[in-house]
Protein backbone atom coordinates (compact mmCIF):
# COMPACT_ATOMS: atom_id res chain seq x y z
CA UNK A 1 0.00 0.00 0.00
CA UNK A 2 2.58 2.47 -1.11
CA UNK A 3 2.97 5.47 -3.45
CA UNK A 4 5.79 5.29 -4.94
CA UNK A 5 7.77 8.52 -5.55
CA UNK A 6 10.15 10.02 -7.93
CA UNK A 7 14.22 8.99 -6.79
CA UNK A 8 16.62 11.51 -6.87
CA UNK A 9 19.61 10.98 -8.19
CA UNK A 10 21.78 12.13 -5.53
CA UNK A 11 22.62 10.17 -2.85
CA UNK A 12 20.91 6.97 -4.39
CA UNK A 13 23.38 4.80 -3.02
CA UNK A 14 23.87 1.72 -5.14
CA UNK A 15 23.53 -1.80 -3.14
CA UNK A 16 22.99 -0.33 0.27
CA UNK A 17 21.13 -2.81 2.29
CA UNK A 18 17.84 -2.11 3.84
CA UNK A 19 16.45 -1.32 7.04
CA UNK A 20 15.11 -4.41 8.95
CA UNK A 21 11.77 -4.49 8.95
CA UNK A 22 11.07 -3.95 12.68
CA UNK A 23 12.97 -3.28 15.67
CA UNK A 24 12.79 -6.14 18.18
CA UNK A 25 15.76 -5.93 20.46
CA UNK A 26 17.43 -3.63 18.65
CA UNK A 27 20.72 -5.60 17.44
CA UNK A 28 20.02 -5.64 13.72
CA UNK A 29 18.66 -2.16 13.61
CA UNK A 30 22.06 -0.73 15.44
CA UNK A 31 24.10 -2.31 13.28
CA UNK A 32 22.47 -1.15 10.42
CA UNK A 33 22.07 2.49 11.78
CA UNK A 34 26.03 2.71 12.15
CA UNK A 35 26.84 1.33 8.80
CA UNK A 36 24.50 4.38 7.70
CA UNK A 37 26.29 6.85 9.47
CA UNK A 38 29.52 5.77 8.33
CA UNK A 39 29.06 5.10 4.89
CA UNK A 40 25.79 6.73 4.00
CA UNK A 41 25.00 9.37 6.22
CA UNK A 42 22.61 10.94 4.46
CA UNK A 43 20.46 8.39 2.16
CA UNK A 44 17.72 8.66 -0.38
CA UNK A 45 15.93 5.46 -0.78
CA UNK A 46 14.75 4.87 -4.27
CA UNK A 47 12.35 2.23 -3.14
CA UNK A 48 9.73 5.01 -1.28
CA UNK A 49 11.82 8.24 -1.90
CA UNK A 50 12.40 9.13 2.00
CA UNK A 51 15.39 11.02 2.56
CA UNK A 52 17.23 9.15 5.85
CA UNK A 53 19.25 11.33 8.21
CA UNK A 54 21.83 9.27 10.26
CA UNK A 55 24.35 11.77 12.69
CA UNK A 56 23.60 13.80 15.29
CA UNK A 57 24.99 17.14 13.65
CA UNK A 58 22.38 16.50 10.87
CA UNK A 59 19.59 15.05 13.03
CA UNK A 60 20.11 18.69 14.94
CA UNK A 61 19.91 20.93 12.04
CA UNK A 62 16.41 19.05 10.44
CA UNK A 63 15.23 18.83 13.73
CA UNK A 64 15.93 23.06 14.70
CA UNK A 65 14.62 24.48 10.84
CA UNK A 66 10.67 23.59 10.57
CA UNK A 67 10.63 26.37 7.95
CA UNK A 68 12.50 23.62 5.63
CA UNK A 69 11.64 20.39 7.45
CA UNK A 70 8.00 20.38 7.72
CA UNK A 71 5.79 18.32 10.47
CA UNK A 72 3.02 19.03 8.20
CA UNK A 73 2.51 16.25 5.85
CA UNK A 74 -0.59 16.90 4.19
CA UNK A 75 0.93 17.76 1.19
CA UNK A 76 2.22 14.31 0.45
CA UNK A 77 -0.53 12.24 2.58
CA UNK A 78 -3.99 12.10 0.91
CA UNK A 79 -6.52 12.28 3.13
CA UNK A 80 -8.04 9.70 5.30
CA UNK A 81 -10.60 7.70 3.49
CA UNK A 82 -14.21 8.01 3.58
CA UNK A 83 -16.30 7.15 7.13
CA UNK A 84 -12.55 6.89 8.63
CA UNK A 85 -11.24 9.10 11.35
CA UNK A 86 -9.40 12.18 11.23
CA UNK A 87 -6.43 11.80 13.62
CA UNK A 88 -4.39 14.62 12.56
CA UNK A 89 -5.96 17.61 12.43
CA UNK A 90 -4.76 20.16 15.53
CA UNK A 91 -2.06 16.99 16.30
CA UNK A 92 1.08 19.31 17.57
CA UNK A 93 3.47 16.54 15.94
CA UNK A 94 1.72 17.43 12.76
CA UNK A 95 1.76 21.27 12.57
CA UNK A 96 3.95 23.68 11.38
CA UNK A 97 4.39 27.57 12.84
CA UNK A 98 2.46 29.40 13.82
CA UNK A 99 0.09 27.70 14.34
CA UNK A 100 1.90 24.94 16.06
CA UNK A 101 2.85 27.68 18.78
CA UNK A 102 -0.28 28.60 19.93
CA UNK A 103 -1.32 24.80 19.84
CA UNK A 104 1.52 24.42 22.20
CA UNK A 105 0.87 27.11 24.65
CA UNK A 106 -3.17 25.77 25.01
CA UNK A 107 -1.44 22.54 26.79
CA UNK A 108 1.94 23.40 28.23
CA UNK A 109 0.58 25.05 31.33
CA UNK A 110 -0.75 21.74 32.13
CA UNK A 111 2.93 19.97 31.73
CA UNK A 112 5.59 22.54 33.18
CA UNK A 113 8.08 21.34 35.08
CA UNK A 114 5.72 22.95 38.35
CA UNK A 115 2.64 21.17 37.48
CA UNK A 116 4.01 18.00 37.32
CA UNK A 117 5.69 18.10 40.50
CA UNK A 118 2.43 18.49 42.12
CA UNK A 119 1.56 15.40 40.56
CA UNK A 120 4.40 13.41 42.45
CA UNK A 121 2.55 11.95 45.91
CA UNK A 122 -0.69 10.89 43.29
CA UNK A 123 1.76 9.28 41.21
CA UNK A 124 3.71 7.68 44.36
CA UNK A 125 0.32 6.24 45.72
CA UNK A 126 -0.98 5.03 42.50
CA UNK A 127 2.47 3.32 41.48
CA UNK A 128 2.29 1.49 45.39
CA UNK A 129 -1.70 0.76 44.47
CA UNK A 130 -0.06 -1.50 41.80
CA UNK A 131 2.74 -3.05 42.82
CA UNK A 132 0.81 -3.91 45.72
CA UNK A 133 -1.90 -6.19 43.17
CA UNK A 134 1.41 -8.36 42.99
CA UNK A 135 2.69 -8.35 46.68
CA UNK A 136 3.99 -11.72 47.95
CA UNK A 137 4.48 -13.34 43.99
CA UNK A 138 7.75 -14.12 42.98
CA UNK A 139 7.24 -13.54 39.51
CA UNK A 140 5.28 -11.10 37.71
CA UNK A 141 5.16 -9.41 34.26
CA UNK A 142 6.06 -5.76 35.06
CA UNK A 143 4.37 -4.55 31.94
CA UNK A 144 1.41 -6.07 32.96
CA UNK A 145 1.17 -5.02 36.54
CA UNK A 146 2.90 -1.98 36.25
CA UNK A 147 4.63 -0.54 33.23
CA UNK A 148 1.48 -0.43 31.08
CA UNK A 149 -0.97 0.75 33.42
CA UNK A 150 0.77 3.15 35.44
CA UNK A 151 0.80 5.84 32.53
CA UNK A 152 -2.09 5.67 30.99
CA UNK A 153 -4.12 6.23 34.65
CA UNK A 154 -1.80 8.95 35.17
CA UNK A 155 -2.87 10.24 31.83
CA UNK A 156 -6.76 9.42 31.98
CA UNK A 157 -6.87 11.67 35.12
CA UNK A 158 -5.19 14.46 34.16
CA UNK A 159 -7.58 14.42 31.20
CA UNK A 160 -10.54 13.52 33.00
CA UNK A 161 -11.24 10.49 31.34
CA UNK A 162 -12.02 6.89 33.28
CA UNK A 163 -9.08 4.65 33.59
CA UNK A 164 -10.60 1.78 33.86
CA UNK A 165 -11.23 2.23 30.40
CA UNK A 166 -7.64 1.44 29.60
CA UNK A 167 -8.09 -1.75 27.83
CA UNK A 168 -10.18 0.29 25.01
CA UNK A 169 -6.94 2.66 24.85
CA UNK A 170 -5.05 -0.49 24.88
CA UNK A 171 -6.91 -2.16 21.75
CA UNK A 172 -7.25 1.90 19.95
CA UNK A 173 -3.52 2.34 20.36
CA UNK A 174 -2.67 -1.22 18.93
CA UNK A 175 -5.21 -0.37 16.01
CA UNK A 176 -3.34 2.97 14.74
CA UNK A 177 0.32 1.65 15.49
CA UNK A 178 -0.51 -1.63 12.86
CA UNK A 179 -0.99 0.93 10.42
CA UNK A 180 2.79 0.83 9.97
CA UNK A 181 3.83 -2.70 10.33
CA UNK A 182 3.41 -3.86 6.78
CA UNK A 183 5.19 -0.92 5.15
CA UNK A 184 8.65 0.10 4.47
CA UNK A 185 10.54 2.94 7.23
CA UNK A 186 9.71 6.15 5.14
CA UNK A 187 6.51 4.96 2.55
CA UNK A 188 4.00 7.01 2.46
CA UNK A 189 0.65 5.21 3.77
CA UNK A 190 -1.58 5.50 0.31
CA UNK A 191 -5.04 6.75 2.89
CA UNK A 192 -6.63 3.11 2.74
CA UNK A 193 -7.41 1.08 6.34
CA UNK A 194 -8.66 -2.41 6.66
CA UNK A 195 -12.33 -2.42 7.94
CA UNK A 196 -11.74 -3.43 11.37
CA UNK A 197 -8.55 -0.36 12.09
CA UNK A 198 -11.25 2.13 10.77
CA UNK A 199 -13.74 0.56 13.09
CA UNK A 200 -11.92 0.72 15.91
CA UNK A 201 -10.30 4.07 14.82
CA UNK A 202 -14.11 5.62 14.96
CA UNK A 203 -15.38 4.10 18.03
CA UNK A 204 -12.29 5.87 19.94
CA UNK A 205 -12.80 8.72 18.21
CA UNK A 206 -16.92 8.70 19.09
CA UNK A 207 -15.82 7.82 22.51
CA UNK A 208 -13.35 11.07 22.80
CA UNK A 209 -16.01 13.06 21.04
CA UNK A 210 -18.51 11.95 23.91
CA UNK A 211 -16.18 13.55 26.63
CA UNK A 212 -15.47 16.96 24.55
CA UNK A 213 -19.41 17.34 24.10
CA UNK A 214 -19.51 16.92 28.16
CA UNK A 215 -17.28 19.35 28.95
CA UNK A 216 -18.86 21.47 26.33
CA UNK A 217 -22.02 21.54 28.33
CA UNK A 218 -20.26 21.24 31.71
CA UNK A 219 -17.12 22.53 32.71
CA UNK A 220 -15.12 19.59 35.36
CA UNK A 221 -11.71 21.26 35.79
CA UNK A 222 -10.02 18.49 34.14
CA UNK A 223 -7.44 19.11 31.20
CA UNK A 224 -10.21 18.17 28.36
CA UNK A 225 -12.15 21.12 30.14
CA UNK A 226 -9.37 23.61 30.26
CA UNK A 227 -8.59 22.27 26.44
CA UNK A 228 -12.38 23.01 24.88
CA UNK A 229 -12.43 26.68 27.36
CA UNK A 230 -9.23 27.94 25.83
CA UNK A 231 -8.81 30.59 23.05
CA UNK A 232 -5.57 30.61 20.93
CA UNK A 233 -5.58 34.65 19.54
CA UNK A 234 -9.41 34.28 19.90
CA UNK A 235 -9.99 30.97 17.95
CA UNK A 236 -11.39 28.11 20.10
CA UNK A 237 -10.25 24.48 18.73
CA UNK A 238 -12.61 22.46 16.96
CA UNK A 239 -14.38 19.74 18.11
CA UNK A 240 -12.11 17.49 15.85
CA UNK A 241 -9.03 19.26 16.90
CA UNK A 242 -9.66 18.52 20.27
CA UNK A 243 -10.42 14.58 20.15
CA UNK A 244 -7.07 14.14 17.70
CA UNK A 245 -5.23 16.07 20.55
CA UNK A 246 -6.79 13.97 23.29
CA UNK A 247 -6.19 11.11 21.15
CA UNK A 248 -2.64 12.27 20.57
CA UNK A 249 -1.94 12.92 24.26
CA UNK A 250 -3.60 9.33 25.31
CA UNK A 251 -0.94 7.77 22.95
CA UNK A 252 2.10 9.63 23.37
CA UNK A 253 1.02 9.91 27.02
CA UNK A 254 1.61 6.42 27.75
CA UNK A 255 2.84 3.71 25.25
CA UNK A 256 6.47 5.98 25.56
CA UNK A 257 6.30 5.96 28.97
CA UNK A 258 5.55 2.04 29.40
CA UNK A 259 8.67 1.30 26.79
CA UNK A 260 10.85 3.40 28.86
CA UNK A 261 10.16 1.35 32.62
CA UNK A 262 10.90 -1.93 30.41
CA UNK A 263 14.08 -0.74 28.54
CA UNK A 264 15.56 0.41 31.94
CA UNK A 265 15.01 -3.19 33.94
CA UNK A 266 16.53 -4.85 30.53
CA UNK A 267 19.45 -2.00 30.78
CA UNK A 268 19.67 -3.19 34.32
CA UNK A 269 19.48 -6.68 33.22
CA UNK A 270 22.19 -6.19 30.69
CA UNK A 271 24.83 -4.24 33.22
CA UNK A 272 24.39 -5.65 36.59
CA UNK A 273 27.28 -3.68 37.80
CA UNK A 274 25.63 -0.44 36.89
CA UNK A 275 22.66 -1.57 38.23
CA UNK A 276 23.95 -2.15 41.43
CA UNK A 277 25.99 1.57 41.51
CA UNK A 278 22.40 2.95 41.60
CA UNK A 279 20.92 0.78 44.06
CA UNK A 280 23.79 1.96 46.43
CA UNK A 281 23.52 5.23 45.40
CA UNK A 282 19.90 6.41 44.70
CA UNK A 283 21.19 10.22 43.74
CA UNK A 284 22.03 8.22 40.31
CA UNK A 285 18.21 6.89 39.88
CA UNK A 286 17.64 10.13 37.41
CA UNK A 287 20.91 10.09 35.52
CA UNK A 288 20.70 6.37 34.97
CA UNK A 289 17.35 7.25 33.78
CA UNK A 290 18.21 8.98 31.32
CA UNK A 291 20.92 7.10 29.70
CA UNK A 292 18.48 4.47 29.10
CA UNK A 293 16.65 7.09 27.19
CA UNK A 294 19.63 7.32 25.05
CA UNK A 295 21.21 3.89 24.69
CA UNK A 296 17.54 2.00 24.14
CA UNK A 297 15.07 4.71 23.15
CA UNK A 298 11.61 4.14 23.50
CA UNK A 299 10.90 5.95 20.20
CA UNK A 300 13.31 5.46 17.39
CA UNK A 301 12.77 7.94 14.31
CA UNK A 302 10.93 10.80 13.91
CA UNK A 303 9.59 12.05 10.16
CA UNK A 304 9.48 15.21 8.58
CA UNK A 305 8.88 16.50 4.63
CA UNK A 306 10.79 19.08 3.02
CA UNK A 307 8.42 22.36 1.74
CA UNK A 308 11.12 23.04 -0.32
CA UNK A 309 14.13 22.22 -1.89
CA UNK A 310 17.10 22.08 0.13
CA UNK A 311 20.81 20.99 0.49
CA UNK A 312 21.58 18.33 3.72
CA UNK A 313 25.17 17.43 4.65
CA UNK A 314 26.10 18.09 0.43
CA UNK A 315 23.14 16.33 -1.25
CA UNK A 316 20.12 18.45 -2.76
CA UNK A 317 16.80 17.05 -1.12
CA UNK A 318 14.03 18.31 -3.77
CA UNK A 319 10.78 19.53 -1.88
CA UNK A 320 8.07 17.29 -0.93
CA UNK A 321 10.34 14.71 0.50
CA UNK A 322 9.99 12.64 3.43
CA UNK A 323 13.08 12.68 5.71
CA UNK A 324 13.10 10.12 8.38
CA UNK A 325 15.14 11.16 11.25
CA UNK A 326 17.02 8.16 12.82
CA UNK A 327 17.25 10.13 16.87
CA UNK A 328 18.23 6.48 17.77
CA UNK A 329 21.26 6.53 15.55
CA UNK A 330 22.29 10.10 16.81
CA UNK A 331 22.30 8.59 20.13
CA UNK A 332 24.92 6.63 19.05
CA UNK A 333 26.90 8.83 17.08
CA UNK A 334 30.75 8.24 17.85
CA UNK A 335 30.86 11.82 16.60
CA UNK A 336 29.26 13.06 19.38
CA UNK A 337 28.79 10.47 22.56
CA UNK A 338 31.98 9.00 23.27
CA UNK A 339 32.11 5.36 23.38
CA UNK A 340 28.13 5.51 22.10
CA UNK A 341 27.48 1.61 22.69
CA UNK A 342 28.77 1.70 26.09
CA UNK A 343 26.18 1.88 28.67
CA UNK A 344 27.14 4.07 31.24
CA UNK A 345 24.86 5.95 34.09
CA UNK A 346 27.94 8.58 34.73
CA UNK A 347 27.72 9.79 31.30
CA UNK A 348 27.96 13.61 30.97
CA UNK A 349 27.16 15.61 29.18
CA UNK A 350 23.83 13.45 28.06
CA UNK A 351 22.21 15.21 25.45
CA UNK A 352 20.30 12.74 23.93
CA UNK A 353 17.75 13.12 21.06
CA UNK A 354 15.00 10.74 22.26
CA UNK A 355 12.39 13.50 23.54
CA UNK A 356 13.54 15.28 19.81
CA UNK A 357 14.48 18.64 19.47
CA UNK A 358 13.48 22.30 18.81
CA UNK A 359 9.79 23.59 19.00
CA UNK A 360 8.14 19.77 19.21
CA UNK A 361 10.78 19.06 22.27
CA UNK A 362 8.15 16.38 24.33
CA UNK A 363 5.97 18.60 26.11
CA UNK A 364 5.76 15.31 28.32
CA UNK A 365 9.30 15.09 29.44
CA UNK A 366 8.74 15.92 33.04
CA UNK A 367 6.04 13.97 33.55
CA UNK A 368 7.87 10.70 31.58
CA UNK A 369 11.13 11.69 33.92
CA UNK A 370 8.92 11.41 36.84
CA UNK A 371 7.29 8.07 36.63
CA UNK A 372 9.90 6.22 35.60
CA UNK A 373 12.22 7.53 38.75
CA UNK A 374 8.81 6.68 41.28
CA UNK A 375 8.58 3.04 39.57
CA UNK A 376 12.30 2.61 39.30
CA UNK A 377 12.50 3.91 43.28
CA UNK A 378 9.27 1.44 44.14
CA UNK A 379 11.39 -1.35 42.30
CA UNK A 380 14.48 -1.02 44.32
CA UNK A 381 12.87 -0.54 47.72
CA UNK A 382 10.74 -3.70 47.59
CA UNK A 383 13.17 -5.95 45.81
CA UNK A 384 16.70 -7.00 46.62
CA UNK A 385 17.40 -8.90 43.50
CA UNK A 386 14.88 -8.13 40.14
CA UNK A 387 15.33 -10.75 37.19
CA UNK A 388 14.51 -10.27 33.66
CA UNK A 389 13.06 -13.67 32.90
CA UNK A 390 11.90 -15.24 28.84
CA UNK A 391 10.08 -14.88 26.89
CA UNK A 392 10.53 -10.83 26.19
CA UNK A 393 7.57 -10.26 23.11
CA UNK A 394 9.02 -7.06 21.79
CA UNK A 395 6.76 -3.91 19.95
CA UNK A 396 6.11 -4.63 16.32
CA UNK A 397 6.22 -1.24 15.42
CA UNK A 398 9.12 -0.44 13.46
CA UNK A 399 9.26 2.60 14.85
CA UNK A 400 9.49 1.74 18.75
CA UNK A 401 11.88 0.38 20.64
CA UNK A 402 10.52 -1.95 23.79
CA UNK A 403 8.87 -4.71 25.18
CA UNK A 404 5.00 -5.84 25.39
CA UNK A 405 5.64 -8.12 28.20
CA UNK A 406 8.13 -8.77 30.74
CA UNK A 407 8.37 -11.66 33.24
CA UNK A 408 10.48 -10.72 35.90
CA UNK A 409 11.56 -13.23 38.74
CA UNK A 410 12.33 -11.00 42.00
CA UNK A 411 13.64 -11.32 46.19
CA UNK A 412 11.74 -9.41 48.73
CA UNK A 413 13.80 -7.16 50.61
C1 LIG B 1 9.71 8.20 27.43
C2 LIG B 1 8.61 8.83 27.10
C3 LIG B 1 8.46 9.73 25.90
C4 LIG B 1 9.21 9.81 24.75
C5 LIG B 1 10.43 8.99 24.36
C6 LIG B 1 8.63 10.86 23.95
C7 LIG B 1 9.13 11.26 22.72
C8 LIG B 1 8.69 12.38 22.04
C9 LIG B 1 9.31 12.91 20.84
C10 LIG B 1 10.53 12.31 20.14
C11 LIG B 1 8.63 14.00 20.48
C12 LIG B 1 8.94 14.93 19.31
C13 LIG B 1 8.19 14.53 18.07
C14 LIG B 1 8.61 15.36 16.87
O1 LIG B 1 9.51 16.19 16.95
O2 LIG B 1 8.01 15.14 15.79
C15 LIG B 1 7.54 14.17 21.41
C16 LIG B 1 6.60 15.15 21.36
C17 LIG B 1 5.51 15.20 22.21
N1 LIG B 1 5.27 14.43 23.31
FE1 LIG B 1 6.45 12.98 24.00
N2 LIG B 1 7.54 11.37 24.61
C18 LIG B 1 7.40 10.72 25.80
C19 LIG B 1 6.44 10.94 26.77
C20 LIG B 1 5.41 11.83 26.65
C21 LIG B 1 4.37 12.05 27.62
C22 LIG B 1 4.30 11.36 28.98
C23 LIG B 1 3.52 12.98 27.09
C24 LIG B 1 2.27 13.57 27.65
C25 LIG B 1 1.55 13.13 28.59
C26 LIG B 1 4.05 13.37 25.80
C27 LIG B 1 3.47 14.32 24.98
C28 LIG B 1 4.08 14.83 23.87
C29 LIG B 1 3.52 15.91 23.09
C30 LIG B 1 2.20 16.64 23.34
C31 LIG B 1 4.41 16.14 22.04
C32 LIG B 1 4.26 17.14 20.91
C33 LIG B 1 5.10 18.37 21.16
C34 LIG B 1 5.11 19.30 19.96
O3 LIG B 1 4.94 18.85 18.82
O4 LIG B 1 5.26 20.51 20.19
N3 LIG B 1 5.19 12.65 25.57
N4 LIG B 1 7.61 13.16 22.38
Amino acid sequence: MTRPMEPTEAAAGQGVPRPPTGVGDGRELLAWLRLMRDRHPVWRDETTGALHVFRYADLLHVLSTPAVFSSDFSAIMPPPEEGAPNFTEGVLTMTDPPRHGKLRRLVSQAFTPRMIAQLEPKVVGLTRELFDTVAGADDFDLVASVAYPLPVIVIAEMLGIPAADRELFRTWGEALLSTNYELPVGAVPDGTMPEDIVRQLSEMHAYLLGHVRDRRATQRGDLISSLVAAEVDGDRLTDGETVSFLNFLLLAGHLTTSLLMGNTLLSFADHPDQADAVRADRELVPRAIEEVLRHRPPVVFQARVTREETELAGVTVPAKVPVMCWQMSGNRDERHFPDPDRFDIGRTPNAHLTFGHGIHFCIGTPLARLESRIVLNELLDRYRDIGCGTPVFYERSPEIFGVKSLPITVQHA
